[in-house]
């Protein structure tokens, strides 16, 4: 049967389900009956999901949890977080209320610029093009004055714009390189926008510039788009106690936890197979609470991996250390997030994230989603160094074997009992399903 189809976006989506369920699904009815279950009973809710993306078939359902108790900048907060991996949560909130009873976290804007380039060719003489951007520069910022004049209104826009030779990398090629500061935005659009209009004024422009030879005039755009490298769009966040005050993890005693600690933050920022696992940990609590909030994880992710290489080696974004018997242990991360705009205002499950962490200005969630990430950071190192992750981690995934088998609810507490006491491996939980269910491996 052929597999392709054309004119798949113009279908309605029940053909476009018939389509799917007659080509790709031998048991028809069960695919069609899995892709209604999610479908929501409010019509108008269901629509508006169906116009996020092209070709929408049903909704693809994440837990929204919620950790509680996190003290930032004398601020409590219920951190919202959107993740399907199952001790997070459990281990944000841990780590939230460690640090509550320890002075909480402290968090801190460093700065906000984001960059847009327009990649350009050019063949000719580099001292005319230097002359030909100087004269145009005005211009170029002119002729975004549509675009950019709310953004300015309210304190943001458009903060500089370089011309940047790559010529080195490749023959003819450079850069409008422009920064942004885009408020509470994350900007994404605007910039675009801008970098649009900034690669039409260049090319039109070029065309007239009179000392361009006619060759010269021939300016090339290859691209304009925003860049997700954003490293001056920094945050900063950390914790930190007298060392005496780390009591309460097993047998170790302050001292030896915090230098098991510290060293396992140095095997990270040193050795880059740990730090890929290290840093995936914190993107565990950052792309949480980003999903959660509407904004853009990939853009995050992207960005904040890139920004983990700047050294020429793939290292550790959090570092700890003691000085005079104090312990802190600290994140710096690039992140782009906005409060406004895109799915911010359209998502309810956004709007209600964001009212949960009291209407946050951009500032705000850059401190609240860096501390998500350094909570969930301890929270691991934590495990690792003392009990080892498996304990909390297999305590936490409990719930989904016992579901795989269709445990019912007596079941369930009968066994979540039990494993209060023994290990929980998967081939335990199995065995212990069978021992409960009367069959015997
Ligand atoms: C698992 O999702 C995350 C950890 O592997 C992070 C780490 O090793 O630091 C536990």
């Amino acid at each position: 049967m052929d597999k392709t189809i054309d004119g798949f976006s113009k279908l309605s989506k029940s053909k476009k389900i018939d389509w799917i369920v007659n080509t790709y699904f031998s048991n028809n009815e069960n695919a069609r009956r899995i892709l209604k279950q999610y479908w929501n009973s409010d019509d108008k809710l269901q629509q508006l999901h169906d116009e996020f993306i092209e070709n929408t078939i049903t909704n693809y359902y994440l837990p929204l949890g919620v950790a509680p108790n996190f003290l930032i900048n004398g601020k409590t907060y219920i951190i919202p977080m959107a993740i399907e991996e199952s001790s997070v949560v459990a281990a944000s909130s841990k780590a939230a209320k460690f640090w509550a009873s320890r002075g909480g976290f402290k968090a801190e804007v460093i700065s906000t610029k984001k960059v847009g380039q327009v990649h350009f060719i050019f063949y000719g003489d580099k001292n005319k093009l230097d002359q030909f951007f100087n004269t145009v520069k005005p211009k170029l910022i002119r002729d975004t004055n549509a675009i950019t004049k709310n953004m300015k209104l309210r304190g943001g826009g458009i903060l500089d714009i370089e011309l940047r030779d790559k010529t080195e990398a490749i023959k003819g090629y450079y850069q409008l390189h422009a920064t942004f500061e885009t408020l509470n935005a994350m900007g994404a659009n605007f910039i675009n926008s801008c970098l649009e209009q900034f690669a039409q004024t260049l090319k039109t422009e070029a065309q007239q510039f009179k000392l361009f030879s006619d060759k010269e005039k021939q300016i090339q755009i290859v691209m304009s788009i925003l860049s997700n490298y954003v490293p001056e769009c920094l945050v900063r966040a950390e914790v930190s106690c007298k060392v005496e005050d780390l009591k309460g993890n097993g047998s170790l005693s302050p001292e030896e936890f915090v230098s098991n600690f510290i060293r396992a933050v140095r095997i990270a920022e040193v050795e880059h197979y740990r730090a890929v696992t290290h840093n995936k940990g914190i993107m565990n609590g950052i792309d949480a609470v980003v999903l959660a909030t509407g904004n853009d994880f990939r853009a995050v992710e992207a960005g904040v991996h890139a920004y983990a290489s700047r050294n020429g080696i793939y290292s550790s974004l959090t570092h700890a250390k003691v000085e005079n018997g104090i312990f802190t242990f600290w994140i710096e991360i690039p992140l782009a997030l906005g409060t406004v705009g895109g799915l911010t205002s359209l998502h309810p499950l956004v709007k209600l994230a964001l009212e949960l962490l009291h209407h946050p200005t951009s500032r705000e969630l850059m401190q609240i989603v860096a501390v998500a990430g350094l909570a969930q950071n301890f929270a691991a190192l934590r495990s690792l160094t003392t009990t080892g992750i498996q304990k909390g981690h297999m305590k936490m995934h409990l719930l989904n074997i016992l579901n795989q088998f269709n445990a019912t609810q007596d079941e369930k507490e009968q066994l979540i009992e039990h494993f209060k006491t023994h290990v929980a491996t998967h081939s335990a939980v199995v065995d212990a399903i069978n021992t409960l269910r009367g069959k015997s491996e």
